[in-house]
């Protein structure tokens, strides 16, 4: 079911978009990144926090766990208490699917956790069975009720696991298990995601000892302790993708900053591919968009194949340009609920299971309902492209993942209101 919000977006699109977008710190990879820190008595301070939704929810749970969290501007201090709250059945647990990442944390420092189920976008089955039969290898049990997930620790040891389906989330929680557990973890078939590098960045300043991540065989060495540090996350690919699928809609020049072009690199080179002109300047990407670009076909695959989580933006852009494409999903089975939205715009979408085939042309205003957080992206990407006012509604989700989006557009010229 979709969730109704009262806030919306009034877009009146048409203009070329000029100026710079600075991208916030990743919000995948600040999720599990905080959850980790629970791994530590000491404080940890941690910088380029995105202030989204997804991440107050989890502060909040922290909260709840006994935390205090000292913010100040994109930093946060988190500070432990004596003895972690591990029984989590809260309403904040099931409103976030990051929740899941609490798991391991939870367990390894206090034998016993009870969780909301985690809830988060509805974009398929979104099972964790992966993370749960990882668990189980490593010494910790799990049981699912009808409302509470709960695992409890029975000797923590390292063990060999290969995933059966690869998975980000999953991937991170094993790794949160293994860094105190006693002897060697091997994880195979491991998600090669660069938010999973990013948290073992981060283990590692804690005093971890992780090799192989970014490939999908990672090795961990468990250790007695981790001590508190401070960290820096990486910006965010799928905001950066985002706003550059915008900008493409609209056309004009728009400098990135902040901006990581190495984990973009498939995004990069479709845009090219369409005609737009990107250049990298280290941490800055300029990109330049005339009218004449054309759609391109894409299928999504884990990285460093074309992120789902940019396929609503790129099939809202190929909706707004003259020609045939086909973009075909392989991650999730449920991920295209904004192609009906799109066609409330005027959009020539035909999907067929996994595969959506796009005619493009010119688009027109009309009243959307955004049905998840990139769905919401992907209508400001349609509605851009059009003189006609368009409204969005559901705000909710694009308050779930990027940071001042409104500002952010503001400033590069885009006419847009937050009623
Ligand atoms: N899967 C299983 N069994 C499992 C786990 C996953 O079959 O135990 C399947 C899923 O059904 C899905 C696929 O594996 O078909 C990928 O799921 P994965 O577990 O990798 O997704 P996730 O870890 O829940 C993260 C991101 C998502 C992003 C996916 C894929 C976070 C907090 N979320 O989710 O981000 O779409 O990886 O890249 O890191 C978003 O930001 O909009 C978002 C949805």
């Amino acid at each position: 079911m979709i969730m109704k919000s009262k806030s919306y977006l009034k877009i009146r699109g048409g203009n070329k978009l000029y100026g710079d977008i600075k991208i916030s710190g990743s919000k995948n990879a600040a999720l599990p990144i905080i959850c980790a820190s629970l791994l530590t008595d000491e404080p940890v301070i941690l910088e380029n926090i995105p202030n989204i939704s997804d991440i107050q929810n989890l502060l909040d749970i922290l909260r709840i766990a006994g935390c205090s969290i000292n913010n100040f501007d994109d930093k946060i201090e988190i500070k432990k208490p004596i003895k972690l709250n591990s029984f989590l059945k809260h309403n904040s647990v099931s409103k976030l699917r990051a929740s899941i990442l609490l798991a391991a944390p939870l367990a390894v420092r206090t034998g016993y956790v009870e969780l909301a189920l985690p809830g988060g976008c509805q974009i398929g089955a979104r099972p964790f069975d992966e993370h749960l039969k990882g668990f189980l290898k490593l010494g910790i049990k799990s049981q699912v009720n009808e409302d509470s997930l709960v695992c409890s620790l029975n000797g923590l040891k390292g063990a060999t696991y290969t995933f059966g389906a690869v998975s980000v989330t999953g991937t991170e929680n094993i790794i949160m298990a293994a860094v105190l557990a006693k002897g060697q973890t091997v994880i195979n078939n491991a998600a090669k995601e660069p938010e999973i590098v990013d948290l073992v960045c981060f283990l590692r300043k804690m005093g971890a000892i992780i090799s192989g991540e970014g490939t999908d065989r990672i090795t961990i060495e468990g250790v007695l302790r981790l001590s508190g540090c401070s960290y820096c996350v990486s910006s965010d690919r799928i905001e950066l993708g985002s706003y550059m699928a915008i900008v493409a809609a609209a056309g004009g020049e728009v400098n990135f900053l902040n901006a990581n072009s190495h984990q973009s690199n498939i995004v990069i080179n479709k845009l090219v591919e369409m005609g737009c002109v990107i250049e990298d300047n280290g941490s800055s990407i300029k990109m330049s968009v005339d009218s004449n670009i054309k759609p391109v076909s894409l299928s999504t695959e884990v990285y460093p194949g074309f992120p789902t989580d940019l396929q609503a933006q790129f099939m809202a852009l190929n909706a707004t340009l003259g020609g045939e494409s086909l973009i075909v999903e392989n991650i999730y089975e449920n991920r295209f609920h904004h192609a009906e939205e799109l066609r409330k715009m005027g959009a020539s979408i035909n999907i067929e299971e996994r595969s959506a085939k796009i005619v493009g042309g010119e688009l027109k205003g009309a009243v959307v309902f955004a049905s998840d957080l990139r769905a919401a992206a992907a209508l400001v990407v349609a509605a851009v492209s059009t003189s006609d006012e368009t409204t969005i509604n559901n705000l909710h989700y694009l308050d779930r993942g990027y940071e001042n989006f409104v500002e952010k557009m503001k400033l590069v010229g885009l006419e847009i209101e937050r009623v």
